[in-house]
């Protein structure tokens, strides 16, 4: 990942598992696991050169899983002198392939696709497949497969239909795997990951959140010069905040925080900012109303991204203002994490941008203001643990995230007073119902959607033409892709009857069942 434009996670270089990502739908998956595990670990681009990697602390690569056929002229492949370096290389899937073309194997197309789960018979249990049965289920899904083994690997699992389920150059430390041993699927996946960081790579496995915020105040402290001041735009949630409390740390009241009450927050977003950072932290806030203001630019506008697009601008025109008043400040702080850079910017040349997050690169150079962005190594889970231990309460750090532009990206159409009002007080109402069937810290996130829409309704003996409200909870384990939540039945009927009746001129309740992909989790 390129952090030049943001902080490093840990100055003193972690040690770390790179996966060169070629395309891989669970390329983030294979780095959570291994952060889990106690390893630091990034998706990089497979471009990425022996160079820029030998700059890290690597202990081990991940040549990653993806979409293509090593066949197509277009196969992404990666820089050989990666070979040289000497640190142990797992292929997945395609990564697999790629090694066995590499090192003289045969690769040939299958014509179909092997797809789902297979029985994998493990005739080695040395290193990789350390405490692993016999016979286990794994999860497939390729096209090509090895059909002759490169010349000194040995073959160390099978399945019934690929004699090379997984292999082996014990001298070169090269191994590859046909199955995904990162999704859940596969039994013993997270023990086959391990014994790949521990019996393999030898990682000692000291990634931890505790050593991270000590390391993470000694950088910022380092970076800030003396008499620097930094600004940091506080959204309410717990990644801003956490950023925020980081450097609070670092550099105490050199740190001015600005939050902007755009009028498209949750219900109660701002009070726990004045009431939590302020009060109990003690830390310097300014809270700008700019509800009116928000709200005339969006006037007329029904393009979601032209939406984003107003936002990010008008959030820059605040603190401009702001920081003029305030300032002079030399560096602005965002709560920007890991996947946000990641879905943004693309971390190989095939992912392609779906939404701008107005976040990540949002801030155009002319700002002035130098980034610094402590989490931006960081998965949310990882930032909530942060958050913990600083001392934010359970309530913020476990609220469900939500994106910068606020109810904008959830009012479709044009952003009016009304549709706001209806779209916060029904997702408070599926927020409260999710808590009280405890099924809140389950999901990602869980919300509602108003549009144009309408439908006709009973109230008394009249008869109403209302709005629909759309309700959208879903799972996820990072927001790359997600599925709809197939929640109880009479809790969707709690959810609807209490909206209809709560929240006025609404008449209908539909519930989202779109996965991600192909739909995104917000609705714009
Ligand atoms: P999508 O809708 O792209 O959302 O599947 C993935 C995750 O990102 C959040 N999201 C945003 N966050 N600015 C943000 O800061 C945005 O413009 C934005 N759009 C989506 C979304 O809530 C989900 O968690």
């Amino acid at each position: 990942m390129n952090s030049t434009t943001g902080d490093r996670a840990n100055g003193s270089k972690p040690e770390e598992i790179v996966v060169l990502d070629f395309g891989a739908q669970y390329g983030h998956l294979i780095c959570r696991r291994f952060r889990a595990l106690g390893v630091f670990s990034e998706l990089v681009p497979n471009t990425i050169t022996s160079e820029d990697l030998l700059k890290k602390n690597v202990k081990g690569i991940i040549f990653s899983g993806g979409p293509s056929s090593v066949f197509s002229s277009d196969a992404p492949s990666f820089d050989h002198a990666i070979l040289e370096i000497g640190v142990p290389i797992l292929g997945i899937c395609y990564g697999l392939q790629l090694l066995a073309k590499e090192f003289g194997g045969q690769v040939s197309r299958t014509g179909t696709r092997e797809y789902g789960k297979a029985t994998l018979h493990i005739t080695d249990h040395k290193d990789l497949f350390v405490k692993i049965p016999d016979k286990i289920t794994s999860w497939m899904s390729h096209g090509d497969k090895i059909e002759r083994l490169p010349s000194e690997f040995e073959t160390i699992a099978s399945s019934d239909s690929s004699a090379y389920a997984a292999i082996r150059n014990k001298e070169k430390r090269l191994y590859g795997v046909q199955f995904h041993p990162e999704v859940t699927h596969t039994e013993g996946g997270t023990k086959i990951l391990e014994n790949f960081a521990f019996e393999i790579c030898k990682c000692k496995g000291a990634w931890q959140m505790g050593p991270f915020i000590e390391t993470s105040i000694e950088t910022i402290k380092k970076r800030i010069g003396g008499e620097e001041q930094v600004f940091c735009a506080l959204s309410g949630g717990v990644d801003s905040s956490t950023t925020a409390l980081l450097i609070h740390k670092a550099i105490g009241d050199r740190l001015t925080c600005i939050f902007v009450d755009h009028g498209l927050l949750r219900e109660g977003e701002n009070e726990w900012v004045v009431k939590i950072l302020k009060d109990s932290f003690d830390m310097k806030v300014i809270i700008v109303d700019a509800r009116v203001r928000f709200l005339d630019k969006l006037k007329g506008i029904i393009d979601p991204e032209h939406k984003r697009k107003i936002i990010g601008e008008e959030f820059i025109k605040v603190f401009t203002e702001k920081s003029g008043e305030m300032g002079p400040f030399s560096w602005l702080a965002q709560g920007t994490l890991y996947p946000d850079v990641v879905e943004s910017a693309g971390t190989s040349g095939t992912s392609s941008k779906i939404k701008s997050h107005h976040n990540v690169g949002g801030l155009p150079s002319e700002i002035g203001f130098k980034l610094l962005e402590p989490l931006r190594d960081l998965y949310k889970d990882e930032v909530r643990e942060i958050a913990s231990i600083l001392g934010i309460p359970d309530e913020i750090t476990k609220r469900h995230p939500f994106p910068g532009p606020g109810l904008a990206v959830r009012v479709i159409g044009e952003v009016t007073n009304e549709k706001v009002s209806i779209c916060r007080k029904a997702s408070e109402i599926v927020d409260q119902e999710l808590k009280k069937a405890d099924l809140y810290d389950h999901v990602w996130q869980a919300f509602a959607i108003v549009g144009d829409d309408r439908a006709t309704g009973v109230q008394g003996d009249e008869g109403i033409y209302g709005h629909i409200v759309t309700i959208r909870v879903i799972e996820s384990d990072d927001a790359m892709t997600a599925n709809w939540s197939k929640l109880p039945y009479d809790l969707l009927e709690r959810i609807s009857s209490r909206i209809t009746n709560e929240v006025p001129d609404v008449t209908w309740v539909t519930y989202g069942v779109s996965n991600k992909p192909p739909a995104t989790i917000e609705p714009q």
